[in-house]
């Protein structure tokens, strides 16, 4: 029905094609089912799948010696035991940066939780993946099981990445095609809050493949939060991975990107930290998925989502 609805506008807009698995309404587990394991472990991931996510949420960054990782933050600091491993490697400002250690370094890392009162500080031995072996577990998985469970990659700052000498959207399309993500149908979304980065992907490389726009809050993207600036996001994206809080405070927001036959994806609806006055995760998922017509939602924990939208007859 979502197809049905956008291709004309799709057409009217001249923006680029919806993806063939954009159907339905759909799960994606936000740096794995993060409300369970430790974010961006092969566990977190693997539990996100045996809970029925429709994709699984890896963010990249680049270790020294090129290695895109599954990683939060360009920093370490926060899910790892980097201060204790590598004292003395932090920068001047007092941060410890993944493009500063080798791949054989940052396998050296704990990685723990970061949210209090989620899985227990420092328990159990989780590290960081490489993509390779995110997308090996999720295609691994895939054979197993008969799914057929996508890839939601977000390539993070790639503008820091440039200045340091990496070309990251170029190595992204490389992985992914490697492992066969490639064109319009691949059931991938490559996301990004970085506009150029997207537009070079689609125009400069050449890419065909789904792609998501991150829209924040955050004054720097303050040209996305209008109609117009939808309009120009329609011409080289697939769709909006908005901020939640944007589609109740920017009246009408959701319908603009509907009327540019764009994707709605907003992030991120948690069970343990809910907006004021919201009762359940489950009263925010409707509130998501059916006031403001989300194709989509990144969550912490993607078994809720799953459940609700089974229990609505919504996949
Ligand atoms: O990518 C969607 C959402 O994850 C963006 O926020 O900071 O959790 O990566 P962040
Ligand atoms: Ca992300």
């Amino acid at each position: 029905m979502r197809n049905l609805i956008t291709i004309p506008a799709l057409l009217l807009a001249g923006a680029v094609a919806l993806p063939a698995g954009a159907a339905g309404k759909q799960v994606i587990a936000h740096r794995g089912a993060s409300g369970y394991l430790p974010e961006h472990t092969l566990e977190a991931y693997a539990l996100a799948y045996g809970q029925g996510a429709d994709f699984i949420e890896p963010d990249l960054v680049l270790s020294k010696d090129g290695h895109l990782i599954a990683l939060h933050d360009i920093h370490l600091e926060s899910t790892t035991d980097v201060e204790e491993r590598f004292p003395g490697r932090q920068r001047a400002d007092r941060k410890w940066y993944a493009a500063d250690f080798s791949l054989e370094e940052l396998k050296t890392l704990r990685v723990h939780e970061r949210v209090k009162g989620r899985f227990p500080h420092m328990k159990s031995r989780f590290e960081i993946p490489t993509l390779e072996e995110v997308i090996e577990l999720v295609q691994g998985l895939n054979t197993t099981t008969g799914r057929d469970v996508g890839l939601y990659p977000e390539l993070k700052q790639p503008t820091f990445h440039r200045k340091a000498g990496f070309d990251m959207e170029t190595k992204a399309l490389e992985v992914l095609a490697r492992y066969g993500y490639s064109g319009p149908d691949a059931r991938v979304f490559v996301q990004c809050f970085e506009p150029d980065a997207l537009r070079r992907i689609r125009h400069e490389l050449g890419s065909t493949l789904p792609l998501i726009q991150l829209i924040s809050g955050s004054s720097r993207q303050r040209d996305l939060h209008t109609r117009d600036g939808l309009k120009g996001v329609a011409e080289y994206a697939n769709g909006i991975g908005p901020d939640k809080k944007l589609l109740d405070d920017i009246p009408g927001y959701a319908g603009w990107a509907r009327e540019f036959g764009l994707l709605i994806h907003p992030y991120t609806l948690r069970a343990d930290d809910l907006p004021k006055g919201t009762a359940t995760i489950e009263e925010e998922l409707r509130h998501i998925y059916l006031n403001h017509d989300a194709d989509a939602v990144f969550t912490d924990h993607p078994d809720r989502a799953v459940k609700f939208l089974e229990s609505e007859n919504l996949r």
